[in-house]
């Protein structure tokens, strides 16, 4: 693969800038934030005043911990255009996330949040090695979901030329990465894998095609998942990060020439990692939920947001910002079987060491008896794979769960296709439990 390293002047000055220069940046961002959303938002002055709290308590970085949190609810109460802190005229977009209940999440942007979403986004395509000229695929879905627009936006501003293909309809997706020799995709990690069959179904070998860089995100996706994509189409497969109460995709993005975590775009989004349970602040370095502050957001400022990812955050390397860990779950993914944790991240590595099957899975939850139990739907990676292949695989997959997770599942192999397929982000958990 080649060395896609950036070049003298290729980084804009901040992702260049001191420790020193960034926290100096994001004080002065924050006091303004902070005023803002008190100033001109009903949500936020309420808030504020209930617990006590002015911006101008906001002193140092670390006063941010004095201020309330914001939770996915609170936009579910405020439905649809309850928490702006700009008159709907200057409203340019709105997104909406759908949510697996209830009303989805709806965002709005002014046009300076536009602006600065496409900057971020164009940050993130060039630390994953895009380069003004390329010819980029988007697969994220277009539409309410921010994956699409967010990305197509980004590629636009960095000079690069969109194919703006949305999610679905597989076999032109590998038609026109054939024809039009894209550089770049851009689509979820569970849909490239579909592409990647369908490669296969056309009898085309994938590591033949133009795609240099993959920016996979909008879900979990495993370190084994990033191996068997950059493998089997000889590319770099890096990590985005985002989520649509913040801004949508780029909040933080991983470098092509480290792979080592995402750096967090810390001149508009302010990390925090809290304790889930007790919502204490926790150092740098440990484990728990990520929180974000926005920095610059004028239409809806977000302060304290609890994004339920958990995660830790690590010091920069290839840029001066901080780095999250991969994210390999959220608090509302984890299952809890016999007293043990588990997230869907943790199958998926297990199902990616048989050979035998495909990387595509999901899990069904029922109950025996009175107990949980999960049964672990996968495929098998070959047509012609026998009933006692098939079985094989079974068993195998069975005993590194049971070896590496501590759970006992039953692992149900079905034919090529068999699991559910998903355009845009894989649902990796069915809850077939009777309702209590
Ligand atoms: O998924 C935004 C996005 C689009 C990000 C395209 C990257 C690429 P939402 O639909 O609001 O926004 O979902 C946000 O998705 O809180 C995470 O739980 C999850 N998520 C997003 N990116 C990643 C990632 C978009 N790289 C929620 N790794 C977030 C793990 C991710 N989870």
């Amino acid at each position: 693969m080649e060395d896609l390293s950036p070049r003298p002047g290729d980084l804009e000055p901040i992702e260049a800038a001191s420790r020193d220069e960034i926290n100096a940046l994001q004080l002065e961002r924050m006091r303004w934030s902070l005023g803002h959303a008190y100033e001109n938002s009903p949500f936020y002055r309420k808030r504020f005043d209930e617990k006590g709290v002015h911006p101008s308590d906001l002193r140092e970085l670390k006063d941010l911990a004095k201020f309330p949190f914001t939770v996915k609810k609170d936009l579910r109460d405020n439905y649809p255009f309850g928490m702006y802190a700009v008159p709907m005229d200057r409203i340019a977009r709105v997104h909406a996330s759908s949510g697996t209940t209830g009303k989805p999440t709806v965002v709005g942007y002014t046009k300076g949040d536009v602006d600065i979403w496409a900057t971020v986004v164009a940050r993130s395509i060039r630390a994953s090695g895009g380069r003004p000229g390329d010819l980029l695929h988007c697969a994220y879905g277009y539409g309410l979901f921010t994956g699409g627009l967010g990305a197509h936006y980004g590629a636009e501003k960095l000079g690069c030329t969109v194919v703006p293909v949305s999610g679905g309809m597989t076999e032109r997706q590998v038609t026109l990465i054939t024809d039009f020799k894209p550089r770049i995709i851009m689509v979820t990690p569970s849909y490239m894998l579909s592409i990647l069959d369908e490669f296969r179904r056309q009898g085309l070998d994938p590591a033949a095609c133009s795609l240099a860089v993959g920016i996979f995100g909008a879900e979990p996706w495993t370190n084994s998942v990033r191996e068997e994509i950059e493998r089997t189409f000889d590319m770099h497969a890096v990590d985005i990060y985002g989520l649509s109460e913040i801004i949508g995709p780029g909040v933080a993005n991983e470098c092509v020439e480290t792979k080592d975590g995402l750096h967090v775009w810390e001149d508009h989004f302010y990390p925090e990692i809290i304790d889930p349970e007790t919502g204490e602040p926790l150092p740098d370095g440990e484990y728990g939920e990520l929180v974000f502050t926005s920095l610059t957001k004028e239409a809806q400022p977000m302060v304290r947001y609890r994004t339920r990812d958990l995660t830790r955050i690590l010091p920069g390397t290839a840029r001066s910002m901080r780095r999250i860990e991969k994210i390999t779950g959220r608090s509302d993914d984890m299952m809890i079987l016999r007293g043990v944790n588990v997230f869907p991240t943790q199958i998926e590595e297990q199902v990616l060491k048989c050979s035998g099957l495909a990387p595509h899975f999901q899990i069904e939850l029922v109950r025996e008896g009175r107990m949980d139990a999960m049964i672990v739907h996968v495929e098998a990676s070959e047509i012609s794979a026998g009933e006692e292949a098939r079985q094989a695989s079974a068993r195998e997959l069975a005993h590194h769960i049971k070896s590496v997770i501590g759970i006992s599942t039953k692992i149900d192999v079905g034919e090529p296709g068999a699991v559910e397929r998903s355009l845009g982000k894989a649902r990796r958990v069915v809850d077939n439990r009777p309702k209590e």
